[in-house]
């Protein structure tokens, strides 16, 4: 429904651990793609501080099980305290990102964007990360047509490079399986690890420490890369591996220059990066293919994931059913 689109002039999005992230990555499509201001909320504390009320504003709560009681409960409240305030400017619009239609929140919702990823078997998400990330593509794309917050060119473009980074995603898969399986050898003793992003890959290093502290359970923090100055960098040292996100676009001399911080540091650096000039940076390159920087998400988070998976199956962990989760 073009009108519903047209008419929203705000958006909130409600989720938690992997969901939020993967909302964050959607914020910034949502805000810089197509141009609606945009703010992620962890449903936990949106539950007992919600912003003040904004008029056509859309609400999305993201859960792959969808069965998160914080964000079930911030969704319901938000819902039912639009209602109360009578004004049909402010109503509740309200859309669920899913992997689950037969959930609770698919039960409650009904607008709902199916992640349609297949049965998430391990605790940790990856594979509805990735569908997540999809849906929020869509969306952005969505809204950039109705908004008009691109050109006709440049949605057909984004859209074209979309359809097209199955097989060169597929063939990143591989490699990096190799690859992260070498590598989780030398990092299974591993105390610390900083992950380092900015822009659309800030929200990437976000969920590259969470997925490694939730399945091997070595202690792991994100940064976005132009922070780490501010305060973690006193952490490193030669035995803090420092994992980069360095995808080319507007921020990579910027996350290169971060990097090279580190280094004088003498941290352990590893870049995902598409091998290139300022790349000779990383002591180790985890290389990504060149995709346009909107998408580059979709294949940063790939060798974070296997990397993560091989360190804890290194460790004779299981990675399905992770402590305490
Ligand atoms: C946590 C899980 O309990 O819930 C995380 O440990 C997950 O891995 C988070 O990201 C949110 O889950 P969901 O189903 O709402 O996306």
């Amino acid at each position: 429904d073009t009108n519903f689109f047209e008419s929203i002039e705000r958006i909130e999005i409600i989720a938690c651990g992997t969901s939020k992230h993967a909302a964050m990555v959607g914020s910034f499509l949502l805000e810089q793609f197509s141009g609606i201001p945009t703010h992620v909320f962890y449903a936990s504390e949106f539950r007992y501080s919600p912003p003040p009320l904004a008029p056509n504003t859309l609400t999305i709560g993201v859960t792959q099980s969808g069965e998160t009681a914080d964000t079930l409960a911030a969704l319901n409240m938000e819902i039912k305290r639009r209602e109360q305030f009578g004004n049909d400017l402010y109503k509740p619009n309200v859309i669920a990102i899913t992997n689950r239609v037969e959930s609770s929140i698919g039960r409650q919702i009904s607008n709902i964007i199916d992640v349609s990823a297949g049965i998430e078997i391990g605790v940790a998400a990856t594979k509805t990360f990735f569908g997540q990330l999809l849906s929020f593509y869509g969306l952005a794309i969505t809204f950039a047509q109705i908004k008009k917050s691109k050109s006709t060119q440049e949605i057909n473009k984004l859209i074209s490079e979309l359809t097209s980074l199955p097989p060169i995603l597929k063939e990143l898969v591989n490699t990096h399986n190799a690859i992260s399986e070498k590598l989780a050898h030398d990092f299974s003793d591993i105390k610390d690890v900083i992950f380092l992003g900015r822009g659309i890959n800030y929200p990437i290093a976000l969920e590259g420490a969470l997925k490694l502290k939730e399945i091997s359970y070595i202690h792991a923090a994100g940064y976005p890369a132009g922070e780490m100055k501010h305060g973690p960098i006193a952490l490193l040292d030669k035995k803090v591996p420092v994992i980069s996100i360095a995808t080319p676009g507007k921020v990579f001399e910027k996350v290169i220059s971060n990097a090279q911080e580190a280094k004088a540091r003498d941290a352990f650096l590893i870049g995902i990066s598409p091998k290139s000039d300022g790349t000779e940076i990383f002591d180790y390159l985890m290389p990504l293919p060149v995709i346009d920087e909107w998408l580059s998400p979709l294949a940063s988070i790939i060798p974070l994931q296997l990397l993560s998976y091989h360190i804890a199956a290194h460790r004779g962990l299981d990675v399905d059913q992770p402590r305490n989760l």
